[in-house]
Formats: C-alpha cells, sequence, structure tokens
C-alpha cells in the first residue's frame, strides 16, 4: 500500500493520504532552533537541545490521534462545522477531507481542503534565527461568500527542562506566567527567577518565548489551556472551537497554550496571507522582531527559500543519477537529509528520542561523522575535536559528552567503559583527514578528557593501547560495558571478537597513517601487534564456518555452532572482511553464512535463532521479544556494513540486494508493512520469526542513516575520499550499465560517468581525466574551482 511519492525536482516526499499507518515525520530549522513535524502537524520545538531545551510539549507514548502539535483549526460560521489543516486531530471522514503533504529539507507544507475552503499550512524555521513561522493561506474555492473562524494553536512547555516539565509536575505547574503583550502572547517559565543566560542547563531560571501573528489581527486569544481545549476537551474537539471563541485567558501556574481567534470574511475565490510566529524570547522583544520580519508574503518567502537552499548546499556533495530510481531519491536528498538530523540532534530529538538521552554517546557520535565529514566538514571537525577530548588519558571513552557542559582536563571518571568506543575514531578521523586534505590534522594537540594531551595520532594510538591492555585469556580485547551490542553482557574478562575485528581494522589505519607522517618506530610497533592479533583471531574466533561472536568471561561462547540461541552473529562476519581479517575463500565462506542464516527480504537480523530459553544474564537481549531489536532484530545500523563488505568482494548483486532491502523507499508501497516513514531510516525492523517480518520502528536518528549513506557512496558508486584524491572504484548491480555523478570535493567538481557495458559489477578497466587516461583507481585532487570529468570504465 502506498501513500505517497518522492518529488525529487523538488526533493519533497508528497504524502498524499494523511492516514499513515504511523506519523510520518520531518525536521524544520536548523543546527540551532528545531522542530519535529508530523504530516498531521503533531510533533515539538526545541532550542538548542530537545532535553534542556523543548520549548513545546509532546507525549511521546500517546496514539496518534492524541498527539500535541501545531494545530490549524478552521471553522465555518455559517455551520459551526469545524476541521483542522491537518487532518488530525480532528479527523473528518477522507472522502470529504482532500489533504496533500509535502516534507522537504527543513520544511513541511499541508495543504487541505474541505468544505469549499482551501488551507495551506507551510511551516518552518528560518536560516539562523530562533523562530519558526507557520505560513497560512486560506482560499475560498466555493461559489459563495464565507467567513471562517481560524484558531492558531501551539502548547508551551512550563518548563525548557523536558523531564521536569514531564515528571515534576508539583513544581512544574506553578511556575508558568503568559500574558498578551502588545498583541503578542508572551509565555514565561520560572518568571520570579534570575536569567543565568550562561548555564544553558539550569532549569530553574527565568525565560520565555512567544506566539504573535504577522499580516492579521486577532479577535481574542486564549494563553491558558484548559480554557482553550475546555476542562474535558481534547485536541479533536477544543471547547474555544466549539463555542465559537476565545476567552483571553492568561495562566498563571498551570499549564499554558498560546491559541489565536481570527475571523475571515472571504468572498467566493478570495484568499488571505498571513504567519504565526514562535519562538524563543519575550514578546515585546523577539517576538516583534519576528513579526517586523515575517509581516509581509514576499518577506515569507524568501526566508523559505533561504532555509532550503540552507539545507540543498549542505546535501550536495555528491548527486547522481542512476537507472534505480528509489536509489536516485535517497542517494541525493533523504538519505544525506537524514545523516544530518542524526549529526545535528544526535539521538535526543524525534518522535521517539523524547530528550531523555541528552548528549553525544560516544560510539554513536564518531559513526555520525563518517557522513558529517563529506557534507558538513568544518561543522565535523568542531564536533570531532570536542570528542576527542572525551577520551581519557589511559584511552578509553567517557560514554557520553555532553557539550553544554564538558571541561576536557577536568573531568571525572565513569564507573565503566564500552570496548568499542574509541575505535570508531579510526573510522572516523581518517575519513574526517580524507575529505579535508588536512593531514596535519593527525598533529594537533587536544587534551585528554581526565588530564594530560597528546597529538590525535597520540590520542588514537592510546585507544589502541587501551583495548591491548585490556585483553582477555584468548588474547582478545575483553567486552567491558558493551561492544556495540549494548545488550551482550560479556564483563571485564569475557572478549569480544566484534571489536578484536576493529582493533585490526585500527591497527591496519594507524599503520597507514604513520607511513604517510614517516613514523617509522610506530609502523614496526603497530605491525608486530596486528599479526600477534591475527594469530589470536585465528586460533580463538574461527568457529568453523564463521566468526564467533564472542567469549563470556566464564567461556561460554556467542555466535557458535555450539550454541542453541545466537548461533550465528552479522557483525563478526562483515568486519571479518572489512578489517581485512577474512579474504579469499574464507571471505566467500562468511559471507555464504551470513546470507544463508541471517539474510531477509528486510535485510540482514543481527543474530539467529533469536534468544528465548538462554539465561538473561548471558543476553540481555532476550527482554526483547524474538527478532525484535538486539534479539534478532533486523539491526539496521549493521546494514551498511554488509553491503560494504559485498561490495568489497565484488560482489556487486549481492551488495545491491542488501542495499535495497535496507533502503526506506524500497518499501513506499510496502508502508503497510514496514510502517514507518519510507524516505527515513529506521533502527530496526522486525526480524523473521516476529509477527510483523517487516515493520520498522525507531525512525530518523539512527546510526542506520550514516552507513546507508556511506554504503550508498562510498561502496555502490563507490566514489571514496582518499588522502590524495579522490577514488573511484564502484561497485553496481550487473543490470546497470552504468551512472552519472557530481562529487564536489576539495573546491573542486567531479563530474563522473561510470560505464558498464557489459554488466561487469566491480573492476575499473580504464579511467580518463579531461580526457586523460590515467592507471587505477585514483583520481588526484584537482585544484580549487577546477571542473574535472571523470569517464570510468568497468570490465
Ligand atoms: C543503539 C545504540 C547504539 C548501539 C546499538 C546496538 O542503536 O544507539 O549505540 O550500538 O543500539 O546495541
Amino acid at each position: 500500500m502506498q501513500y505517497g511519492f518522492f518529488d525529487d525536482k523538488n526533493r519533497e516526499y508528497v504524502i498524499t493520504r494523511p492516514d499513515t499507518p504511523k506519523p510520518w515525520s520531518n525536521y524544520i530549522g536548523s543546527a540551532e532552533f528545531g522542530g519535529v513535524i508530523t504530516n498531521n502537524a503533531a510533533g515539538y520545538t526545541f532550542y538548542k537541545s530537545a532535553a534542556q531545551g523543548r520549548l513545546t510539549r509532546y507525549k511521546f507514548n500517546a496514539v496518534a490521534a492524541d498527539l500535541n502539535g501545531r494545530f490549524v483549526y478552521l471553522r465555518d460560521e455559517a455551520t459551526a462545522d469545524f476541521w483542522t489543516n491537518s487532518w488530525a486531530p480532528v479527523c473528518k471522514p477522507l472522502d470529504a477531507f482532500k489533504s496533500e503533504c509535502r516534507h522537504g529539507t527543513g520544511y513541511t507544507q499541508i495543504k487541505s481542503t474541505y468544505a469549499g475552503i482551501t488551507s495551506d499550512v507551510t511551516y518552518f524555521a528560518p536560516v539562523d534565527k530562533l523562530y519558526e513561522v507557520w505560513r497560512i493561506k486560506i482560499c475560498n474555492e466555493s461559489s459563495k461568500a464565507r467567513k471562517i473562524k481560524v484558531f492558531p494553536f501551539v502548547e508551551p512547555q512550563c518548563n525548557w527542562n523536558a523531564q521536569d516539565d514531564m515528571n515534576n509536575l508539583q513544581y512544574s505547574q506553578y511556575i508558568a506566567k503568559t500574558e498578551r503583550i502588545d498583541g503578542i502572547i508572551d509565555i514565561g517559565s520560572n518568571v520570579n527567577m534570575p536569567e543565568d543566560p550562561d548555564n544553558f542547563t539550569n532549569k530553574d531560571q527565568k525565560r520565555h518565548t512567544f506566539f504573535g501573528l504577522a499580516g492579521i489581527e486577532a479577535e481574542n486569544f486564549d494563553a491558558n489551556l484548559t480554557s482553550f481545549l475546555g476542562a474535558y476537551g481534547t485536541y479533536a474537539r477544543p471547547g474555544a472551537v466549539l463555542n465559537d471563541a476565545c476567552s483571553g485567558s492568561t495562566a498563571s501556574g498551570d499549564m499554558p497554550c498560546a491559541a489565536y481567534e481570527i475571523e475571515l470574511k472571504l468572498a467566493p475565490g478570495e484568499s488571505r496571507e498571513f504567519a504565526c510566529v514562535f519562538g524563543v524570547g519575550r514578546a515585546v522583544e523577539a517576538g516583534r522582531e519576528a513579526i517586523t520580519e515575517m509581516d509581509a508574503p514576499e518577506k515569507i518567502e524568501a526566508a523559505l527559500d533561504a532555509i532550503k537552499a540552507y539545507w540543498h548546499s549542505r546535501i550536495e556533495t555528491l548527486s547522481a543519477e542512476t537507472p534505480d530510481a528509489n536509489f536516485n531519491s535517497m542517494l541525493n536528498t533523504w538519505a544525506p537529509f537524514n545523516s544530518l538530523m542524526t549529526f545535528y540532534w544526535s539521538r535526543t530529538a524525534s518522535l521517539v528520542y523524547a530528550g531523555e538521552r541528552d548528549g553525544l554517546g560516544f560510539r554513536d557520535t564518531l559513526q555520525d561523522y563518517m557522513a558529517s565529514s563529506s557534507l558538513v566538514p568544518e561543522e565535523t571537525r568542531e564536533r570531532l575535536e570536542l570528542m576527542l577530548t572525551g577520551q581519557y588519558s589511559h584511552g578509553g571513552a567517557k560514554p557520553v559528552v555532553q557539550p553544554f557542559n564538558h571541561h576536557p582536563g577536568q573531568e571525572a571518571f565513569p564507573d565503566q567503559y564500552r570496548s568499542d568506543d574509541c575505535m570508531w575514531f579510526f573510522n572516523c578521523v581518517p575519513e574526517f583527514v580524507k575529505e579535508t586534505g588536512d593531514i596535519d590534522f593527525f598533529k594537533k594537540i587536544l587534551p585528554f578528557a581526565d588530564k594530560g594531551e597528546a597529538p590525535v595520532l597520540g590520542h588514537l594510538r592510546r585507544a589502541i593501547e587501551f583495548n591491548l591492555e585490556r585483553s582477555g585469556t584468548h588474547g582478545l580485547p575483553c567486552g567491558l560495558a558493551a561492544d556495540w551490542n549494548d545488550c551482550i553482557r560479556l564483563g571485564d574478562k569475557g572478549e569480544t571478537v566484534f571489536v578484536a575485528l576493529q582493533l585490526r581494522f585500527a591497527l591496519n589505519e594507524y599503520v597507514s597513517i604513520c607511513q604517510m607522517l614517516g613514523e617509522t618506530s610506530e609502523i614496526e610497533w603497530a605491525s608486530e601487534q596486528l599479526s600477534a592479533l591475527d594469530a589470536n583471531i585465528e586460533k580463538h574466533a574461527w568457529d568453523g564456518e564463521w566468526y564467533l561472536r564472542a567469549y563470556r568471561f566464564d567461556g561460554v561462547k556467542f555466535g557458535s555452532k555450539e550454541c542453541d540461541e545466537g548461533k550465528i552473529f552479522m557483525n563478526p562476519q562483515s568486519w571479518a572482511v572489512l578489517s581485512g581479517h577474512a579474504t579469499g575463500a574464507r571471505a566467500s565462506q562468511v559471507m555464504d553464512s551470513m546470507h544463508k542464516y541471517l539474510a531477509t527480504d528486510y535485510g540482514i537480523m543481527l543474530c539467529s535463532p533469536p534468544y528465548i530459553e538462554t539465561d538473561p544474564n548471558v543476553c540481555l537481549g532476550r527482554l526483547f521479544n524474538p527478532c525484535m531489536k538486539e534479539n534478532g532484530g533486523i539491526f539496521n545500523h549493521t546494514q551498511g556494513w554488509g553491503v560494504m563488505a559485498a561490495a568489497r568482494l565484488g560482489m556487486g548483486d549481492r551488495a545491491w540486494e542488501y542495499m535495497r532491502n535496507v533502503m526506506p523507499a524500497s518499501f513506499n508501497d510496502k508502508a503497510e508493512i514496514r510502517e514507518v516513514e519510507p524516505y527515513a531510516v529506521c533502527q530496526s525492523t522486525h526480524g523473521r520469526l516476529s509477527p510483523r517480518h517487516g515493520t520498522g520502528r525507531v525512525s530518523w536518528l539512527s546510526g542506520s542513516a550514516v552507513w546507508n549513506y556511506v554504503a550508498m557512496t562510498t561502496a555502490i558508486l563507490g566514489i571514496q575520499a582518499d588522502y590524495n584524491g579522490l577514488r573511484i572504484d564502484p561497485c553496481i548491480p550487473s543490470s546497470w550499465n552504468g551512472f552519472t555523478a557530481i562529487r564536489k570535493f576539495r573546491g573542486a567538481i567531479y563530474r563522473i560517468t561510470v560505464k558498464s557495458p557489459s554488466g561487469i559489477c566491480k573492476g575499473v578497466s580504464s579511467m580518463t581525466i579531461n580526457g586523460e587516461p590515467i592507471a587505477g583507481t585514483l583520481v588526484p585532487a584537482a585544484a580549487e574551482g577546477e571542473i574535472c570529468n571523470v569517464l570510468v570504465t568497468l570490465m
């Protein structure tokens, strides 16, 4: 079943049926001030952090019809009939209510027609502004003169701290104060306390938001939630709309809201346009300013164009035309946009992440840089430096770095470490340097979290040493608190094959970097460690047909043919190939095992069979229903690794199969199964034994976004930044006869044409740059401003 389509030209996803299986969301705003919005205008707004700067309320565990949002109610004065511009929450019969929602990059437009009235609301936040705009156009499409009332409504929090607003009601219901000043609703939080602008996380300080109208006057307003909704009202039947009047209410304690009552008299064919602004600051200052900035249609249009341009410029590093329309829609818009949302908001702000995870989780954040390095290199540099200072001088990492509260050199030690955290440096630091060409970054001196400092190269060495120093009886790194998989409890003495393979990858990368920097003694040291580790992996991690997953402290194996449950895990197989431990026939064998036991039409399961009988002290994943999440679900974060491993081995059709099965767009016509947004990734998909095999959950903010994008760009298209230039080594399905791509790289533009006239998947047989033949697969970095035409043939 299909609920919408990709409009690639406008970089939008268009939802034509509003009753999607789940709310389908998007992000508005930019990196400072943002919001989540669904196809039915549900969602919320936040400033800097969805945990500490949550401006509007959202009940995460409510059913779709009862979600809070940015609603625009309309009421026909002649019939007393009322509806919302978004189909929900009023939900008029769909045969009489037509709507179209266009989710774009940083904006969402919802247009609907009901009872001869078309309403068209575009939500966005202008670049570098701390407010959002709702551009509202109402048109009388009927042949009669109409009197229509419009009630825009939003529900601010009492406290900007998300947890406090939700849990600490015995405090928070006494701290709100709303009033209408100069025509603008001012929503105060903690107004009796001093301001503390330098201390963002101080939740008990005075702060204000505002809700105002630009280009129209209101008859009345409500700023008290109970007055607007009615003591027993609902979003579907708010009292003020039923009664045809707001009451001029204000809140002094209890729950605030901000709503206006606007009366429009529209002749047949006549339309009116105006805007609402909601943002940070006092009504009389920031509110007034926002209204002045948005008080004419041309100003709004210009601001909307600017936010589109802002995001388009950030997702245009690589664009491609391939024979697959779904791949094109994902690659050219949604995969990079999704990756950026994940980069900016980490795991704090979505319809699922409720702001309870504040801060930057170490491993996830480093992986996020795999995509952001090419999209926003300078912003990545800043964040990467921050994370490097989250590493302790012993080489381990602070599990979560709090950007508002991080003091390198003074950070206390956590109770536990995760063995994989710092290993991700070996993916993202080289990726960043390759993208920027800034080799000196390896020499940049940065402090450790606790004490001391080292060049970036020294940070990398400490990361390796951390795991070498914490190896177990089989000579493999110990699992510690977790090793990417949060549900395998190996303990301080249990050993992880996954991290052993990461460590192998790390040592190899370290050797390459040291070769480039001429650090001879380091090359020797790392090479010795690598041979010793390789021998241990070979001796203790190979199970006969596939690689083991881990050893618990007492020797119990994970991912062995000896196990009844969790016989085989995906990650050690893909990483055996990616780390270079499995090559040749061994590599083919592990890929075959992974395919045979774990691959499904919706992606590759994390392990199989799922844990049902096993002691939960062995695998905590058992707490999830079988084939969900870490218990044998299809963990989408890992799917890119499957694609990359297959591509590395030249298995073009296999790589494509895995790619296709993880691309949200592939399921556009199966929305009744996947349920979540067909344009956004999700964290996990129900695996084979789930009664809902194929259903996706936890969309948008996930490592899936990042690794999908990396797999699309560097594995399938095979366009990969390297220290000295751009490497082009595609691995495409045999059904493709090639593709074209444009890659921006260090200020130059590469126009790439790949031809595969005889269905070859991988293997560059010839390459020309501006007509000149060149051997190999590396296009040397061109000068800034240059345009390079690259023709690649696979034969
Ligand atoms: C979630 C976490 C990530 C972890 C993964 C597997 O995606 O955000 O850190 O690696 O689960 O447990």
